[in-house]
């Protein structure tokens, strides 16, 4: 595709939205809210601010740069730094296309519960029924290939018309909604107990282990490390705005999101004494169970689900219009080819992810079920080896100065450093631990 006919965004808050929509998603409202939990409140969410303000912020520039100077996908804009270098644009690729058969079965169990908030009366019964829910063969894979179907009509409606007029909509309701959720709980007993436990921090808490889990959530809320941004920054049309003045919302507007959900997550526990447990159990079982105790429960748990569909289709479209870019950009696929092919692809592998709560629940790799398998390779291994990899190519290969984010010095000065040297060290800690080597 030459520049000229190169699909463009409408407007920079279509840009802007997009890229925050990437970013929010189950990362925030699921993960975020128990590995908090699991690392001592406070004193992980001092230094997931820090991350996600530094390093965080640095790579979300960095790959919007490059994406904005070299008008292209990822592996073409990794190959404008240095030929050799092209290969890193395969492994977002490779990364997309292990990361979306995982997330949209999430994505359709969440269809689900929103389907089935309107067919049972009482929302006590979905906690009960979930582990019966993904461990059934079809149900399941009908919400994942609806969902999934979903996600390629927007992507394949294209830049303006598909992913920023779906952001643009989705992005508000989701934040207004997430608000109204919060107040309500913010008034049931003991909610300032929670409160208390997201924001004070536990010095005793803080150690090596803390601060890696803060990092790896930065990587994997803020998309980083998969070319995300490189694709979506190279349908800007003019580049008369600094990388930061664009993207600068979109760790503002993560952090934000994360900071709403814990502010509904964590008192909605304390008030009902419920142990906080890890994984899919907290949004699937505990807060469905919680919403059913309080008048109009159902609807405020209909409520969340839509707060999270929407959440999850805003990533999930990121993740496919990388694959989708690719095959246009390079392999000169017509963009409807190029979801379907994709689209095929993952209605495949999702299949086997999807079963694997049931069915297929015996086929292990290295011990884990397939989902889980994913779930390893994608944001223990991958994402950070991604976001290593575009520190190095920028910060060693192409050097200072040829990337510009800032328009003042200082700021851009702290920004090479960050990306030269403060970045990839952390991240070469995280996939040591990601690895099991530390
Ligand atoms: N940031 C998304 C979330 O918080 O759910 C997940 C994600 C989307 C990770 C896109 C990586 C990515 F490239």
């Amino acid at each position: 595709m030459t520049e000229t006919n190169r699909a463009a965004w409408g407007s920079k808050l279509g840009i802007m939205l997009a890229s925050a929509g990437s970013a929010v998603g189950l990362g925030n409202l699921w993960r975020f809210p128990f590995c908090t939990a699991q690392n001592g409140g406070g004193s992980f969410l001092i230094i997931y601010l820090i991350c996600s303000f530094t390093i965080g912020a640095a790579l979300v520039f960095t790959e919007a740069a490059l994406g904005m100077k070299v008008k292209s996908e990822p592996s073409d804009a990794f190959g404008w730094i240095h030929p050799r270098l092209k290969f890193i644009g395969g492994l977002c690729i490779l990364t997309s296309a292990i990361i979306l058969p995982y997330y949209n079965v999430v994505g359709g169990w969440i269809l689900a519960y929103i389907f089935k908030s309107f067919s049972i009366t009482s929302i006590k019964n979905f906690g009960e029924a979930f582990t019966d829910f993904s461990s059934s063969a079809f149900e399941p894979l009908l919400f994942f290939y609806a969902y999934m179907i979903g996600t390629a009509i927007i992507v394949y409606m294209g830049i303006q018309k598909g992913i920023e007029k779906f952001c643009k909509i989705m992005m508000p309701v989701l934040f207004v909604l997430l608000i109204v959720l919060m107040i309500r709980v913010l008034m049931l007993d003991r909610a300032l107990e929670g409160v208390k436990f997201f924001f004070l921090p536990d010095i005793s808490k803080l150690n090596g282990k803390t601060m890696l889990d803060a990092m790896g959530q930065v990587f994997f809320s803020v998309s980083v490390g998969m070319g995300v941004y490189i694709t979506y920054g190279s349908y800007v049309k003019d580049n008369t705005e600094s990388v930061s003045r664009i993207m600068w919302p979109v760790v503002v507007l993560d952090v934000l999101i994360s900071l709403l959900a814990g502010l509904t997550i964590f008192p909605a526990v304390f008030s009902f004494n419920i142990p906080i447990n890890a994984g899919p159990a907290l949004i699937f079982i505990t807060l469905p169970k919680i919403f059913a105790s309080l008048p109009f429960g159902q609807f405020f748990g209909l409520i969340f689900f839509i707060i999270l569909l929407g959440a999850a289709a805003t990533s999930s479209i990121s993740l496919m219009e990388v694959p989708v870019a690719f095959l246009c950009d390079r392999m000169k696929f017509s963009r409807p080819k190029a979801v379907v092919l994709f689209t095929v692809f993952c209605l495949i592998t999702g299949t086997f992810t999807s079963l694997s709560f049931g069915k297929l629940g015996e086929f292990k790799i290295a011990g884990k079920i397939l989902f889980d398998q994913f779930d390893f390779l994608a944001s223990n291994i991958l994402l950070p080896l991604g976001g290593f990899l575009t520190c190095i190519a920028v910060g060693w290969i192409l050097g200072s100065g040829k990337l510009v984010v800032f328009n003042n010095s200082r700021l851009q000065k702290s920004f090479e450093f960050c990306i030269k040297w403060i970045a990839p060290i952390a991240i070469l800690l995280i996939l040591l631990k990601g690895i099991e080597l530390i």
